[in-house]
């Protein structure tokens, strides 16, 4: 059974929030220009772009490609690349921070403590991160209140960096649940990363990405070794969040 028979179950409301989620889109295009999705290629991500190029919108897409992905998610980039309207950008890491990291510390650290498990996030997220936005107003991300309880509160409309590095984050799917993300892809025939059907709900990098059991939380497999509240490559967290390695 794969993901769409397993998951595709549409909220009541499922027409509205979907209303909801064009209208911002749509917003944003003209009021938070210019601004781009970010895309991890995960569930969420594909419903947004697939959302922007049927809404032909004149927002791009970015990648971050750490050099650590599954294959079955560059092959997803591959065909995203062929296939999208809304041109895809792929930012890597600076290779020569790669290559120092892993021949100091090797290519198993993120297991050894959590403040390796970050410097690795820095070096392959964070600064490739910074300068896929440098100059944009706004970011658009997959987040949802339902996927983890550090995201309960994401609204729609996200103003709370703007002191710190003025941008906006938009979370068009903020609302959606996860039988409402399998409903559009179903319904639309959205191409989707296939490590889905294979019980892996979240996705990042292989070595820091495992399938999780029947019962287990939405992000149980990222991360895994590490504390709920670590849980987090520092993309989406708020300075004062972080936790002390
Ligand atoms: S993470 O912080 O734990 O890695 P998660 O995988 O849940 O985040 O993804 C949340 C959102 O962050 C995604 O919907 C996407 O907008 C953005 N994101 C995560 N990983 C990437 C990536 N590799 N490239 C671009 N955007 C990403
Ligand atoms: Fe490194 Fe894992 Fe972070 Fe990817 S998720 S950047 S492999 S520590």
């Amino acid at each position: 059974m794969g993901a769409i028979d397993l998951h595709a179950r549409p909220s009541k409301d499922f027409e509205a929030r979907l209303a909801e989620t064009q209208k911002l889109l749509i917003r944003a295009a003209s009021e938070f220009a210019p601004l781009k999705q970010a895309s991890s290629l995960g569930a969420e991500d594909v419903v947004i772009t697939h959302l922007i190029n049927s809404l032909e919108l004149d927002i791009p897409v970015f990648v971050l490609e750490t050099g650590a992905l599954h294959q079955e998610t560059l092959d997803l980039l591959d065909r995203t690349l062929a296939h999208s309207r809304a041109p895809v950008e792929v930012y890597r890491p600076v290779q020569e921070s790669v290559v120092h990291f892993v021949g100091r510390e090797g290519k198993d650290a993120m297991y050894r403590s959590i403040a390796l498990r970050k410097d690795c996030c820095a070096i392959r997220k964070l600064e490739p991160l910074e300068r896929a936005l440098t100059g944009q107003k706004a970011w658009i991300t997959g987040l949802r209140k339902e996927q983890s309880a550090a995201r309960a509160d994401v609204p729609l409309v996200d103003e709370s960096d703007v002191p710190k590095n003025g941008r906006i984050k938009l979370n068009p799917l903020a609302n959606w649940t996860w039988g409402d993300v399998w409903h559009y892809i179903g319904a639309n025939e959205v191409d989707y990363n296939p490590l889905h059907d294979q019980f892996f709900p979240s996705i990042g990098c292989a070595p820091c990405t495992r399938a999780i059991s029947l019962g287990e939380d939405f992000r149980a497999g990222r991360w895994w070794w590490e504390d709920e509240a670590a849980k987090e490559c520092g993309l989406h967290v708020k300075k004062e969040e972080k936790v002390a390695a």
